[in-house]
């Protein structure tokens, strides 16, 4: 079943002002067939896909990766239910399964074996009583850099909650980490070990893009970064947090069509064999435990594809 989270598209209405906002983010970028491609810093695959529509900012699609056994499955769960299959909707695209979820989004599964950021050496924290870091400054260098290590989860508006992550399950295998009550919201890990979420759902009354997620190496590289973002033009959203849900810190930045990214540093993860139990938040504590500027600003949860 669905093992990672692979990638996104958007439509866009220029393709300049996404160069220019990613590239500030952090990502490296490279051009496709009629496509802007950007990638966190070590990953050999596209992470977020602009397509130049001329058009008010769009979803296009999200792309989960699969090993052969999970494909299989898919494949048979989706005829079962009379899911159609569907052709990649540009050359660039991936192979593998094509289809719409209840929502008309358009989805992708293929063949992927490369989840996760590779490891990396943690550095030593003291704390009451235990001093791990001894003789030595912990200040990490003035000239440390925003490298996003991978695209870790997105965001989608759906009219219905409770209808897309069944659907989620039932046919991707994916799997229910928490609620937020009322329909509110859920968040959907992975089939195999996982973040706490790779997808997210969020009420509103059409469908759409909320956000996307990128996992820094620190909360100290996640606020040089934003510092540098916000001098460059960056427009600030929400954060520097810790969000109740996930438990991650947090640092949102608006993209230039209202849409948001998100820095995001030690999420819960949840191995295969857990008997995780997904609890129903309250929208205030699911939202955040602290954040420096207050709760979340009230466009927070607005659909901009709503026109
Ligand atoms: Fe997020």
């Amino acid at each position: 079943m669905v093992l990672s989270l692979q990638h996104f598209a958007l439509g866009v209405p220029d393709l300049k002002a996404g160069a220019d906002f990613y590239t500030a983010f952090g990502l490296n970028m490279h051009e496709g067939a009629d496509c802007l491609g950007f990638r966190c810093d070590g990953r050999d695959h596209d992470e977020v896909v602009l397509i130049e529509t001329g058009q008010p900012r769009k979803f296009q699609y999200i792309s989960f990766g699969s090993d052969h056994a999970g494909l299989a499955r898919i494949s048979k769960a989706l005829q079962e239910r009379g899911v159609a299959q569907l052709d990649p909707p540009l050359p660039d695209a991936p192979g593998g399964l094509w289809f719409r979820d209840p929502d008309g989004n358009s989805v992708n599964v293929h063949f992927a074996n490369n989840n996760g950021a590779s490891p990396e050496q943690v550095p030593a924290v003291n704390r009451p009583g235990v001093m791990s870091r001894i003789n030595q400054r912990g200040c990490p260098p003035f000239d440390i850099a925003a490298r996003p290590r991978k695209l870790g989860h997105m965001i989608l508006f759906t009219t219905d909650v409770p209808r897309q992550y069944k659907f989620y399950v039932d046919v991707l295998g994916m799997q229910v980490s928490d609620l937020i009550a009322d329909g509110f919201a859920a968040f959907l890990r992975a089939s195999g070990d996982s973040d706490h979420h790779v997808m997210g759902l969020l009420k509103s009354t059409a469908p759409g893009f909320h956000h996307a997620s990128f996992e820094i190496g620190s909360i100290d590289e996640a606020e040089v970064a934003a510092a540098r973002l916000l001098g460059a033009g960056g427009k600030h959203a929400w954060g520097p947090g810790r969000h109740g849900v996930g438990s991650n810190y947090f640092h949102y930045f608006r993209d230039p069509w209202n849409g948001m990214a998100e820095y995001y540093f030690d999420i819960d993860y949840i191995t295969a064999d857990c008997d995780w139990e997904p609890q129903e938040w309250t929208k205030k504590d699911g939202m955040f435990l602290w954040s420096a500027d207050g709760p979340p600003p009230q466009d927070f949860g607005q659909n901009y594809e709503i026109h």
